[in-house]
């Protein structure tokens, strides 16, 4: 299907439409853009968190139609492969592709071409928030169980559910391996760890300054939706989010937000969250904003993540400044401790052991370092190269308003490694990407590298093993 072309200025209008944040959508189309958010709620809270569990079965509907366009959503578990606790992986490209459109025609246009006739993949373009003029934090319904099981905490949103299903996300709870205790191999356990049970959990095992940064680590603090004011989207006013309520056990559950980084809102990057593992050998924290430390990210999360880049409404809702030297060093070493998952068959520089490697995966080794040129960027023994490129995947399709976001160019996004993959679906800063095979198509195309089905196939028993 050939769908018809948004002009520049088509654009513009919509962004003036889709600009204002939270609260402000109800306004005139020629409200002044603002960089902050309202501090004032313009309806009663009652009646507000009312109206809001009243649209949401429709929001959620046309969102999760708009998700079955984008992708094939059936649960398609691949043959053999499981991540590192047992879980499954999907199997093969569920990005649709449009009528008539061969994943072989596509890489052999150029993008010139795919763009005039707009036929890059849906699913490749930017993915946007189940609610992309609100945004903020949402969990998938696994996380909000356990944490009301272990600890009376509701992180419902009265307004939105989590939109990708389970299949698609991280095995939970998943493994912790700590950089310090190698031999113990996983201490998670098998269970989510929380303020409930961390100490009989770690004591022992992590040294006091350390289990100090676990406890803050698992503290939970007001944030823009989970917050005691009026102005949230829990029924009940809330305690707040600990940073182990998206980064579960040190890695992810793919809770979802936007990032604070761009305004105005509809250029706001959907962002997925990232594995704490390995934390430890990367040099670039966050996927637009570069800060370079563990320690800058942990306290900009708070100070300014946590409420959507705005610090005007942080101080309404109760921002927690932590404290540089006995707070944000201990949640850092903590941090830092979260070690990749074990990968058997890569030996101490990262590469395959030809002694224990299938056929096919050193097929896909050679392929990664040569024909298809993803180590340019992803160098071993981390498969990281510890910078930010700019993959360019608006030459592709033209910018549009889409569900309240304008998908449009990346701009520089940091190189994630790519040790322990397997376990952190679905892909790429926002997660539009769901399987390793995605993964493939969308890198032949970014980069033309016109591999064959066999190649492919390769690649992909690579990135498994990694
Ligand atoms: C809503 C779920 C959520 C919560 C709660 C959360 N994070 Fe994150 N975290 C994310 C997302 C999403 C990103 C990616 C942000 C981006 O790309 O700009 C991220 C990024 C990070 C990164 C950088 C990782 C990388 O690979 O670049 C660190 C470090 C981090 N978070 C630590 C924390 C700490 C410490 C806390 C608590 C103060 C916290 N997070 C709370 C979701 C969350
Ligand atoms: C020019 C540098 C570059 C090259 C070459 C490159 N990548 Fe990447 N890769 C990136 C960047 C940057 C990202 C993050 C993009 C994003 O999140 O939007 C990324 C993300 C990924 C991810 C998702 C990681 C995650 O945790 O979500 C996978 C998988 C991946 N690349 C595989 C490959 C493969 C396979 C190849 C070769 C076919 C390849 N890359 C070639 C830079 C590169």
């Amino acid at each position: 299907m050939i769908r018809p072309f948004f002009s520049e200025a088509c654009v513009r209008i919509a962004v003036l439409l889709l600009a204002a944040g939270p609260g402000l959508r109800a306004q005139p189309a020629d409200t002044p853009v603002s960089s902050y958010l309202p501090v004032n709620g313009e309806e009663p809270a009652a009646k507000l968190l009312l109206r809001l569990a009243r649209e949401k079965p429709a929001r959620m509907q046309s969102h999760r139609a708009y998700l079955a366009e984008r992708y094939d959503l059936v649960d398609g578990p691949a043959a053999g492969g499981t991540m590192s606790r047992g879980k499954p992986l999907q199997g093969g490209v569920r990005a649709r592709l449009a009528p008539g459109v061969t994943w072989e025609m596509l890489a052999a246009l150029t993008p010139a071409e795919i763009r005039a006739r707009d036929i890059f993949p849906a699913g490749f373009r930017p993915l946007p928030h189940p609610h992309h003029a609100e945004g903020g934090m949402l969990f998938p319904a696994f996380v909000i169980d356990e944490l009301q099981r272990q600890e009376q905490r509701d992180l419902a949103r009265v307004d939105l559910d989590f939109d990708l299903p389970d299949h698609f996300l991280p095995e939970f709870p998943p493994a912790i391996f700590l950089t310090t205790r190698p031999d113990l191999g996983d201490v998670s356990q098998g269970r989510v760890v929380t303020l409930d049970n961390y100490f009989a959990l770690f004591n022992g095992i992590l040294n006091p300054k350390q289990l100090e940064g676990l406890r803050l680590l698992l503290t939970p603090f007001p944030q823009q939706q989970f917050n005691s004011t009026d102005d949230r989207r829990s029924d009940r006013p809330s305690r707040g989010v600990a940073c182990l309520d998206c980064h579960t056990n040190g890695h992810t559950n793919a809770a979802t937000h936007l990032a604070g980084d761009a305004r105005p809102q509809a250029f706001r990057h959907r962002v997925d969250t990232p594995t704490l593992r390995g934390v430890n050998i990367q040099r670039l924290f966050g996927s637009q904003r570069a800060l370079k430390s563990v320690e800058d990210f942990t306290e900009f999360e708070q100070r300014g993540a946590y409420f959507d880049g705005d610090t005007v409404i942080a101080v309404k809702k109760g921002a927690n400044v932590l404290e540089r030297g006995s707070q944000v060093h201990a949640m850092a070493e903590m941090q830092a401790l979260f070690d990749f998952p074990p990968a058997p068959k890569l030996g101490v520089t990262g590469r395959l052991d030809p002694a224990i490697a299938t056929a096919a995966e050193l097929r896909g080794q050679a392929l990664f370092a040569g024909k298809a040129q993803c180590a340019t960027c992803h160098a071993p023994p981390y498969y990281t190269d510890n910078s930010m490129h700019n993959l360019h995947t608006a030459r592709f399709f033209a910018p549009r308003p889409e569900r309240g976001a304008i998908t449009t160019a990346d701009g520089p996004i940091k190189t994630f490694p790519l040790r322990g993959l397997k376990d952190s679906p679905p892909y790429l800063h926002d997660g539009r990407l769901l399987t390793l095979a995605d993964t493939v198509e969308f890198f032949n195309l970014i980069l033309g590298t016109r591999l064959t089905a066999d190649e492919k196939a390769d690649l992909e028993a690579f990135l498994r093993v990694l």
